[in-house]
């Protein structure tokens, strides 16, 4: 018999002592004869909420907001007893012995670290339990969950785990479904023997959790898989064919990963797919037309990758598809017309391939769709009527093609939904704008670049729900009306025009203003620090003079990035904000700023891009430049820099540089071997190219492109390492410690210096040189026959020394013309007025812009660009 006073006096129920295994346990049951609930169950269900609940954590701070509800429900009955359980939010009981069967917490606002103590593995019978969008501060996946010997659903999404998942926790299991995606901090160092122990698995969703290395054949083996989401992770290699035994798959994600190779020919017969995602990988190759077969598509994903070849026109025998995401590869020929089959779809993405001809008629069976983007492609021919008739569309993206004709924006503005329409950058004849005060849509962006508009077109006036408006690269003159600075946009793009007059101020909603390229004169209003939202402001190529107001340096603090390149400003560079700031690209080149770098530009530690060149100011070099983590590009040439260059006596220094200019300045003293030592970034033999982070690569183009260094910085090509001291008093021998630890320099310039002294041996170790000049200096001795193994290099300057011998013949100098023809006309000797200028080519990938990479005779970099 029970013990105490605890027994609840059967209103509602009753409950027994039953003695089984040895253990009690209190059956309690509504009605005599049928169990409905364990009190035991119960209050194990009521330890863990008073161990994890808590209401003020439904806001977790990272987008995870949960609800209390179910949670609340939870609720002792009577003092001592917990009581029927098996109504409580989330809880589900078995009918016929009342045990708790299945735990749903999702996003029920617990938090706390979980271990194996934790009451709810005490729930013997559980079959079923989802702890997702909760928050367990990086717990392990406690070990206990193996003792849970029914368990079959598993879910821990986006729940805060971490950690090295063993898999011995999940020996003792036979989960058909386990759910660990959204837990970036764990680990799973080897799947292979983890899926071991889920040989009965049929939905797993390991996304985003950090898995790295090739995806184990063994995979293959699993059969009975429905679902097998991968994405997310670092999973390199090719796609294993072993995966094509999963015939049973309705869903299989394998988005941003590294895989590479060919799309395998399998997944032409996994028939029952309805989502297929392999986006963001490195795959190459054709898209297979056996893709055609998976009729029962919904999604089929494949952009970011390196596909080419064409469309096959199979894919439009995929009648149930509603998105259909190919953009950003390499895809060229026809948009296949079958895709006017595909009249379910909603989303069609094909922007950034190399599409050509027309846009199908066909298209007009698409009626439902409501997002098309075809930008970046080259597409020709008139713009078909049908487009003015997918009266579902919400956003439209023709950018960057070669259509003609005329472009009706007023009928498009007549479709109901609309809200984004990119027509920039076509041969359109003329663009139709709706009358001024038609009552069309109200748009939220619009893309109306090179489109050769003499203005801003009247219609705008009446759009007051435009947040975006990009009319750049038009022929745009006068002055900005007034009602378009009223507005509240958060973007405002005007750059090469013909606008002229002061600075047109934007609203206070502004956060992205680009009006380089103009004929804007004046001074800069220290009202612009009113602009409170301000994250990337570019005023470059104009003609404003005078100084930046004072309070420009509490407004650069929360800037992004900021450029005034090419204008007249004067005076001193503001000091910047001491409490903060934020500036990721900053570029204040060709002006004539004066005075001194302000020191507190040591605030500004997320800097990546730095360029004062061609200003007037007089200083040494901060050393506290050398300990930004992210500094990429610090051009400082062309100033009155003086001072020795000062290692930094830091090991973390320079961390990230890959582009120094410091030529044409008063620099001088001796470059001591240290300087050179703590480059990480410019010493490890890294893949080169890697992109620079998203946004800066809009603003890295704005500065440095338009200016007429021709490089890309998108996602193949980065940045290209350089040194450049040129055209200082350095004196002494030139480090052999450049050539040691500076392993990924394209380009060497330390001409017209006073450095004396053998070339340095060490140079042939830099074996990515394209361009090495060392002219106008006082070097001595012989050119090193091992320079010649630089098999990059192409532009060699060592006129204009004291250098003597023979001159050294190499793999790919020996062929060029130009080197015996030069070679027999010089001495390398002080007295010698000839340049030797090699450019054989030999193995160098001649299609990149030439005046992007050299010297110019002068031996300055890049012919005049800076
Ligand atoms: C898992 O399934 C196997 C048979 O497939 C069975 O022998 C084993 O007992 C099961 N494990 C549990 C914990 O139920
Ligand atoms: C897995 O994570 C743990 C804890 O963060 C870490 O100690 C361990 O080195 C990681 N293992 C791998 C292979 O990354
Ligand atoms: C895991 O739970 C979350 C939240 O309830 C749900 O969205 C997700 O689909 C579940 N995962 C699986 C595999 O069922
Ligand atoms: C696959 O599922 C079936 C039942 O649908 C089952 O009989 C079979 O044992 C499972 N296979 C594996 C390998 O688990
Ligand atoms: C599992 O897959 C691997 C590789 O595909 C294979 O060698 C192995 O024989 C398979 N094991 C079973 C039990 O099917
Ligand atoms: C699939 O498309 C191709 C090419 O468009 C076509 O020849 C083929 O008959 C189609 N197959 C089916 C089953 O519709
Ligand atoms: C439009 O869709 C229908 C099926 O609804 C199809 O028969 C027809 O061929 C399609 N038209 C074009 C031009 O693709
Ligand atoms: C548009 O409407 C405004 C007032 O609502 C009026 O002043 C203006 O004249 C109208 N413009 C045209 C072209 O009808
Ligand atoms: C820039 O302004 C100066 C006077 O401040 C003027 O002399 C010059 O012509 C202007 N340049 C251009 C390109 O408008
Ligand atoms: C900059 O902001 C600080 C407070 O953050 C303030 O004390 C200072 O006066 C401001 N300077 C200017 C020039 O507005
Ligand atoms: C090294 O750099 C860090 C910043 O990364 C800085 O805080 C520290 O003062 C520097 N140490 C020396 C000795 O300069």
């Amino acid at each position: 018999m029970p013990t105490g006073a605890a027994i609840p006096s059967l209103l509602i129920s009753a409950c027994f002592l039953l003695m089984l295994l040895s253990q009690p346990l209190w059956l309690c049951s509504a009605s005599l004869g049928k169990p409905l609930y364990h009190e035991e169950e119960c209050s194990a269900l009521l330890g863990f909420k008073s161990s994890f609940f808590s209401e003020s954590h439904c806001d977790y701070g990272d987008g995870i907001i949960g609800s209390p509800q179910k949670m609340l429900s939870w609720k002792v009955a009577k003092e001592g007893m917990a009581g029927d359980c098996c109504n409580w939010g989330g809880v589900t009981c078995d009918e016929g012995d009342g045990h708790v069967i299945s735990l749903d917490l999702s996003g029920s606002c617990l938090m706390g670290i979980m271990d194996s103590e934790a009451s709810i593995f005490d729930l013997l019978h559980l079959q079923d339990l989802n702890l997702a969008y909760n928050w367990f501060k990086r717990s392990r996946v406690p070990s206990a969950i193996g003792r849970l010997p029914r368990l079959k659903w598993l879910n821990l999404s986006s729940s805060g785990f971490s950690g090295e998942v063993v898999p011995a926790t999940m020996r003792f299991l036979n989960l058909s479904s386990l759910d660990l995606s959204g837990n970036p901090g764990m680990n799973v160092s080897s799947l292979e023997v983890w899926l071991q122990s889920l040989n009965k698995i049929e939905e797993l969703d390991l996304s985003w959790v950090r898995l790295h290395g090739a995806i184990p054949s063994s995979l293959g083996n699993m059969t009975n898989l429905t679902m097998l989401d991968l994405g997310g992770n670092m999973l390199s290699g090719d796609i294993p064919s072993s995966l094509g035994n999963l015939i049973r798959l309705n869903r299989l994600n394998l988005f941003s990963n590294q895989l590479a190779g060919e799309i395998p020919s399998f997944l032409g017969s996994l028939t029952n797919l309805r989502t297929l995602d392999l986006s963001d990988n490195r795959l190459s190759g054709k898209i297979r037309s056996t893709l055609g077969n998976l009729i029962r598509l919904n999604e089929l994903g494949l952009r970011f990758n390196q596909l080419a070849g064409e469309i096959p026109s199979s894919l439009g025998n995929l009648t149930n598809l509603m998105m259909l995401r190919l953009s950003q590869n390499g895809l060229s020929g026809e948009i296949p017309s079958s895709f006017g089959n595909l009249i379910r779809l909603d989303e069609l993405d094909l922007s950034s391939n190399q599409l050509a001809g027309k846009i199908p008629s066909s298209i007009r069976n698409l009626t439902g769709l409501t997002y098309l983007d075809l930008s970046s492609n080259e597409l020709s021919g008139l713009l078909p009527h049908s487009i003015y008739q997918l009266q579902n569309l919400y956003s439209l993206d023709l950018s960057s093609n070669y259509l003609t004709g005329v472009a009706r924006l007023d009928l498009l503005l007549e479709l109901n939904g609309i809200m984004n329409v990119g027509l920039s950058s076509n041969a359109f004849s003329s663009i139709i704008f709706p009358e001024a005060n038609a009552s069309v849509t109200q748009v939220e962006s619009l893309y109306l670049n090179s489109l050769d508009l003499k203005e801003v077109p009247g219609f705008l006036q009446q759009q007051n729900m435009l947040n975006t408006l990009s009319l750049s690269k038009n022929d745009i003159s006068g002055c900005i009306p007034q009602w378009l600075l009223e507005k509240a946009l958060d973007y405002l793009e005007l750059s090469f025009n013909n606008i002229q007059g002061t600075l047109p101020m934007p609203p206070s909603t502004i956060s992205f203003y680009r009006i380089s390229n103009n004929r804007l004169f004046g001074e800069i209003p220290s009202s612009i620090c009113k602009l409170q939202n301000m994250l990337v402001l570019d005023l470059a190529d104009n003609n404003f003079t005078g100084e930046l107001p004072p309070c420009f340096g509490n407004f650069s603090s929360h800037l992004y990035a900021l450029s005034l390149r090419g204008n007249n400003f004067a005076g001193k560079i503001p000091k910047f904000n001491r409490e903060g700031c934020q500036l990721s690209v900053v570029d204040l080149s060709a002006n004539s700023f004066e005075g001194t770098l302000p020191r507190s530009i040591a605030n500004c530690d997320q800097l990546e891009y730095v360029n004062l060149g061609k200003n007037k100011i007089i200083d040494t070099i901060p050393s506290c430049l050398g300990w930004f983590p992210r500094l990429r590009v610090l051009m400082l040439h062309s100033n009155m820099f003086h001072g020795v260059l000062k290692a930094c006596g830091n090991d973390s220094c320079f961390p990230n540089l890959k582009v120094i200019t410091l030529s044409k300045n008063n620099l001088q003293g001796r470059l001591t071997a240290e300087y050179f030592k703590n480059w990480p970034e410019m010493k490890y033999p890294t893949p080169d190219d890697e992109a620079p982070p998203g946004n800066l690569v809009d603003m890295l183009k704005m500065v440095i492109i338009d200016k007429g260094i021709k490089r890309e910085f998108g996602k193949t090509s980065g940045y290209f390492a350089l040194l450049d001291l040129s055209s200082n008093n350095f004196i002494g021998t030139i480090p052999e410690s450049i050539g040691d630890n500076l392993l990924k320099l394209h380009t060497l310039n330390l001409s017209n210096n006073h450095f004396s002294g053998p070339i340095p041996l060490s140079l042939a170790k830099l074996s990515r040189l394209e361009a090495l000049d060392l002219s106008r200096n006082k070097l001595s001795g012989e050119i090193p026959a091992m320079l010649m193994q630089v098999t990059s290099l192409e532009i060699f300057n060592v006129s204009y020394n004291n250098l003597s011998g023979p001159i050294p013949v190499g793999n790919q100098f020996s062929t060029s013309e130009v080197w015996e023809t030069t070679a027999a006309l010089t001495k390398f000797g002080a007295q010698s007025r000839a340049e030797v200028e090699l450019d054989t080519g030999s193995g160098v990938d001649h299609s990149r812009d030439r005046t992007c990479r050299g010297f110019d005779r002068g031996g300055g970099v890049g012919a005049g660009v800076w």
